[in-house]
């Protein structure tokens, strides 16, 4: 199928199109069951980019463009740490250049990574989750992924790193997409995007990806069943959906509405018990509901870090009573649950 990207009058996107080029993502939807999406996506991640919604955009676009120009010896997806080139690679003068340019796309939340020895620890240790749910997903050799809400793209390079054959991961945010940018740099062209896209914005009914991801964004959705019916759509028949949330104790109608905020977060609308969330994805159709994992957040996997200065956990906790909210909620605890479209 033949796609053209349609022109735009301003400078700083053709700036954007030029440095973050996504003719092979397009390549590998024309040859897969998501080829219609083609109809919109290069339209829509133009207008994404554009700089009137982000003011930095243009900022951080020339920071990326100035990265020194330095070659891996090696890239390593299937550790703790996204791991890319080592301290022998750069020279001092050219390190010291990146960890500043890296460094002022703080805050850096989901990791870590370390670029050339430059150990990049986010507030995440998003490998602790990566850890919980590996074992008990489908393999995801050869499968097209799709992660929603993938920040800073962490997980989509394991997901690479654990054979899939196409990782699309989605963040309205762009600084995130930007941070996936920063690493891909050096990674090259493989097979792994990530997009400055929000799940209202995917095309209903693609049914095409073989496993999709919803981790830390159910709670965020103001409709939770509007968002697994989403998802639901976006798998082909018998693909896997791989869904992580906060979760209350409780049995299957123990649900938490917060009547403000939940850990100083305006926008957390609905935490429901394991159960529930059970029962929601049978009643939206999902099939082979299992719960794979219940865990206490705790300041080892969260925290405030020299790359990410702002509050974290701790702050998010009532001192006196660390299990409960500084609202008087219960502390955050997430569970993952796999279930088959
Ligand atoms: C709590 S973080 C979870 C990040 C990652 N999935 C993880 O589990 O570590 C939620 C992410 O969802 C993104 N997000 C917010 N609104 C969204 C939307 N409408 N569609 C997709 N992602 C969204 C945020 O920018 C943020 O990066």
């Amino acid at each position: 199928m033949a796609y053209s990207l349609p022109s735009h009058p301003f400078n700083f996107l053709l700036l954007t199109l030029n440095l973050i080029d996504y003719t092979s993502l397009y390549e590998h939807l024309a040859v897969s069951p998501l080829e219609s999406w083609l109809d919109v996506l290069p339209v829509q991640i133009q207008q994404a980019f554009d700089s009137k919604r982000h003011g930095d955009l243009d900022e951080w676009m020339l920071t990326l463009k100035a990265f020194p120009r330095v070659q891996p010896s090696s890239i390593d997806l299937n550790s703790s740490v996204i791991r890319v080139g080592t301290p022998g690679d750069i020279s001092p003068r050219d390190r010291e250049a990146l960890e500043q340019a890296l460094q002022s796309f703080h805050p850096w939340r989901k990791g870590p990574f370390d670029l050339f020895g430059i150990h990049i620890d986010t507030e995440w240790r998003s490998d602790l989750k990566w850890d919980r749910l590996s074992g008990a997903i489908s393999p995801l050799a050869g499968r097209r992924v799709l992660g929603i809400g993938c920040g800073s793209g962490y997980h989509c390079w394991r997901m690479l790193g654990a054979g899939a054959r196409l990782v699309i991961g989605i963040d309205p945010y762009l600084l995130y997409v930007i941070q996936y940018q920063a690493i891909r740099n050096f990674i090259g062209d493989v097979p792994a995007y990530v997009l400055p896209l929000g799940i209202e914005d995917l095309p209903e009914n693609l049914e095409g990806f073989d496993t999709v991801f919803s981790m830390g964004v159910l709670y965020h959705r103001r409709s939770p069943f509007e968002h697994l019916l989403r998802l639901k759509d976006l798998l082909r028949v018998g693909g896997e959906l791989v869904i992580e949330t906060l979760v209350i104790e409780g049995d299957e109608d123990a649900v938490l509405v917060p009547e403000d905020r939940y850990a100083k977060m305006r926008n957390v609308w609905f935490i429901p018990s394991p159960a529930a969330l059970t029962k929601w994805l049978k009643r939206s159709g999902f099939k082979d509901v299992e719960l794979v994992d219940v865990t206490s957040t705790t300041t080892e996997e969260q925290r405030s870090t020299a790359w990410m200065r702002f509050e974290s956990l701790t702050d998010y906790l009532n001192p006196e009573n660390p299990s409960q909210t500084l609202e008087g909620y219960p502390a955050p605890r997430r569970a993952i649950l796999i279930a088959k479209r």
